[in-house]
């Protein structure tokens, strides 16, 4: 198995997961999935997670990528979508600030936060044959807890930066009791993601 990705401390953190002995003979590798080094070779799975809706240009990166799949290989992919965003029950009015800052700054920062929809068509305009299309709504509750909180702290410095939100605004060190205790309190579950998932096979 090989992982990719351009950021060091991502790869940092997937080598200490595969360390902890979740993953066997991996490697990890530092490269842009627009253009793997040639040497990479071929696949016969390639998977990816919330990566193609940071892309310029999806469609492209997905036709780079197929040209590392082995014939008749596959690509899944999972993509989100922020569709959900505006539907938040107005008894979580906290929650919502924080999903809406988190949109904001993917929007701002290029991302395309309406991408998730879009992943089947890149598909099949890669000339990949679909076989499975799934879009699931994430839903968090008191039992499940929620990921808000962290994600959002660890976004913060992008919020900033992108004019999004200030550090007081964010307010970073009370903010995951505060959404804590907003989610027990609501009754209702908070709409944290639209996952679109497509699994696509490379015809021989
Ligand atoms: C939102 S994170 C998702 C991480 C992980 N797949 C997950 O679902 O939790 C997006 C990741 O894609 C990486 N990334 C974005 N563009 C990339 C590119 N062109 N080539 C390789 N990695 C890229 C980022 O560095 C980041 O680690």
């Amino acid at each position: 198995m090989t992982g990719v990705d351009v950021s060091e401390s991502a790869l940092a953190a997937a080598r200490n997961k595969a360390d902890d002995g979740r993953v066997s003979s991996a490697r990890f590798v530092r490269a842009d999935i627009n253009g793997l080094p040639q040497g990479m070779g071929r696949f016969d799975v390639i998977v990816g997670r919330r990566v193609l809706m940071y892309q310029k240009d999806p469609a492209r990166c997905a036709d780079a990528l197929i040209g590392h799949l082995e014939p008749g290989g596959r690509m899944i992919f999972q993509e989100s979508d922020g569709m959900l965003s505006p539907f938040q029950p107005c008894r979580m009015p906290l929650h919502a600030k924080v999903l809406a800052w988190m949109w904001d700054t993917v929007a701002r920062e290029g991302g395309d936060v309406r991408f998730g929809r879009r992943l089947y068509a890149v598909m099949k305009t890669a000339g990949l044959s679909v076989t499975l299309a799934r879009a699931e709504a994430v839903l968090h509750t008191p039992e499940s807890g929620s990921d808000l909180g962290w994600a959002a702290k660890a976004m913060a410095p992008r919020m900033v930066s992108e004019g999004v939100a200030t550090l007081e605004e964010i307010g970073a060190e009370t903010l995951e009791e505060r959404l804590r205790t907003e989610l027990m309190k609501s009754g209702e579950p908070f709409f944290r993601d639209m996952a679109f998932g497509v699994c696509a096979e490379m015809t021989v």
